[in-house]
C-alpha cells in the first residue's frame, strides 16, 4: 500500500483531500501540519482512529522534522498543501509568506530529493526510487490578473500581484527548477478559488456565512465586480488524485471550475440562501493590488486524464451553506479570539 504525505492536511483543502483519499483510494496517509491559526485538528476528528491515518505536527521549513517523517513512514508520495494562504494577511505580514511558501517548499523538496534519490550525495544523480511522486499545489494567482476576455493556460506568463501570489510563484518555480536540475519527479497543479466544508472564515464565502448568521455587515472590496472562477473543493480533490496517478513528471496542470461569478453575485446568492437582507452588504476600500479576474483553461488536464468538475457552482454552494449550518459549532470555534482580533484590525 502506498503512503502519501499530505502537508498542510489540517487546513481547508488538505483536510478535504485526506477525507477523499481515505474514502476513495487504497493508501496510507500521513498528515504533516504545523497547526498555524488555519490548521484545525477538528477537521480530521472522524478519521483519527483509522489505522491508515497518522498525524505529525511539523513545519515543512524544518528539515529534521520533514526527513524524520519521510523515513519513519516510508513515504512514496507528497502532496504539498502547506502554506500561508490568505492574500489580505500577505499584505500585512509578507515575510511569513516568504518563509512558509518559498523557503518551506524548497526545504521540503530538498528533503524529498535526498530521501528518494538512489545516490543522495550525488547532485548529478537523476535516479529515484520507483514510483515516487511530489505534487505541488499551486494557484491560479501566480498568473496575475485577466481582463474581461480569455483564460489562463499553463504557458501564460507568471505575473503575481500580491505577496501571497509571489510567494506561491516562488515555490512553484522551485519545483520546476528541481525537475530540470535534479530530474526530481514532481508535478505542479494550479487551481482556481475553492469553496466547501472546513474553509476558514477569513475567506469570502465562509466570511459571508459567518457574518450573515451574526447579522453583521458583509465587507465587499471596491465595486464588488471582481470575478473568480469557483470550484467545489471535492472536484479539486478528485483532480489531484488524477494528477497523482496519471500526471506526467515535470508538467504543470491547470485546475478550474466552469463558473465565473462576481463577488457581488456570490454575496447576494449566499444572503438569499440564508434568508438575510442585501442591506447587510457594505462596500469598503479595495484590496491593494486586487486582481480583477481569474479564469482557468483546464483542457490540458481534461485531455490527459478525462477529469472535469462534477459540481455546478449552485449545487456546491447549496452543499457548502448546508454544511456550515449543520456545523455551527465548528464555525464558532474557528472564529476564535485571534480571528476576532484580525477582523477588528482588517475591517474597522
Ligand atoms: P489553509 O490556510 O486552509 O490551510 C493551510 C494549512 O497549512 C494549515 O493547516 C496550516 O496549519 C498549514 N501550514 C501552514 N504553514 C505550514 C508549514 N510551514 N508547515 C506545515 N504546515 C503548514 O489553506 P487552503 O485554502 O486549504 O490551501 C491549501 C493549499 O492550496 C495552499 O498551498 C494554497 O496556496 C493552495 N490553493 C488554495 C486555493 C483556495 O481557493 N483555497 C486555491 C488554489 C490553491
Ligand atoms: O484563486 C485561488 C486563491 O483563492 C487561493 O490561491 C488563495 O489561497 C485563496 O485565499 C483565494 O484567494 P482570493 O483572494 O481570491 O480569496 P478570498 O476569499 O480572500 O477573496 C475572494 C474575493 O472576494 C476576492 O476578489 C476578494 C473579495 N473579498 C474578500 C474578502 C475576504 C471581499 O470583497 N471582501 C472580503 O472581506
Amino acid at each position: 500500500m502506498r503512503t502519501v504525505m499530505v502537508t498542510g492536511g489540517c487546513g481547508f483543502i488538505g483536510s478535504n483531500f485526506i477525507h477523499y483519499l481515505l474514502k476513495n483510494c487504497d493508501v496510507k496517509v500521513v498528515n504533516f501540519d504545523a497547526l498555524t491559526y488555519a490548521g484545525n485538528l477538528e477537521n480530521l476528528r472522524d478519521v483519527e482512529q483509522d489505522k491508515r491515518y497518522a498525524f505529525i505536527k511539523g513545519d515543512i521549513a524544518d528539515a529534521a522534522q520533514v526527513s524524520g517523517a519521510l523515513e519513519r513512514f516510508e513515504v512514496d508520495s507528497i502532496v504539498n498543501f502547506a502554506a500561508e494562504t490568505h492574500v489580505d494577511r500577505s499584505i500585512l505580514t509578507p515575510d511569513a509568506f516568504m518563509s512558509a511558501n518559498v523557503m518551506g517548499t524548497q526545504r521540503l523538496l530538498e528533503c524529498a530529493r535526498v530521501y528518494w534519490s538512489l545516490a543522495p550525495g550525488d547532485k548529478n544523480c537523476r535516479d529515484y526510487r520507483p514510483g515516487v511522486r511530489y505534487i505541488q499545489v499551486s494557484t491560479d494567482e501566480v498568473y496575475g490578473s485577466l481582463g474581461m476576455e480569455g483564460k489562463f493556460c499553463e504557458d501564460s506568463p507568471i505575473a503575481p500581484n500580491s505577496p501571497y501570489a509571489a510567494s506561491k510563484a516562488g515555490g512553484d518555480l522551485f519545483v520546476r527548477a528541481y525537475c530540470e536540475t535534479f530530474g526530481f519527479p514532481a508535478v505542479v497543479t494550479r487551481c482556481s478559488n475553492n469553496f466547501g466544508p472546513y474553509q476558514f472564515p477569513e475567506k469570502l464565502i465562509p466570511l459571508i456565512i459567518y457574518n450573515a448568521l451574526h447579522h453583521r455587515e458583509i465587507p465587499v472590496y471596491g465595486d464588488g465586480r471582481q470575478v473568480r472562477n469557483w470550484l467545489y473543493v471535492e472536484d479539486h480533490c478528485s483532480a489531484l488524485c488524477r494528477v497523482m496517478r496519471e500526471g506526467t513528471i515535470g508538467e504543470v496542470y491547470n485546475i478550474g471550475g466552469d463558473t465565473e461569478e462576481s463577488n457581488l453575485n456570490v454575496v447576494r446568492t449566499v444572503l438569499r440562501m440564508l434568508d438575510r437582507p442585501e442591506s447587510l452588504i457594505r462596500f469598503v476600500a479595495d484590496r491593494p493590488g486586487h486582481d480583477r479576474r481569474y479564469a482557468m483553461d483546464y483542457t490540458k488536464l481534461q485531455g490527459h486524464t478525462g477529469w472535469s468538475p462534477l459540481y455546478s457552482f449552485e449545487k456546491g454552494l447549496e452543499r457548502t451553506v448546508q454544511w456550515y449550518l449543520a456545523n455551527e459549532r465548528w464555525l464558532e470555534t474557528a472564529a476564535d479570539q485571534e480571528f476576532q482580533t484580525y477582523c477588528k484590525m482588517m475591517y474597522t
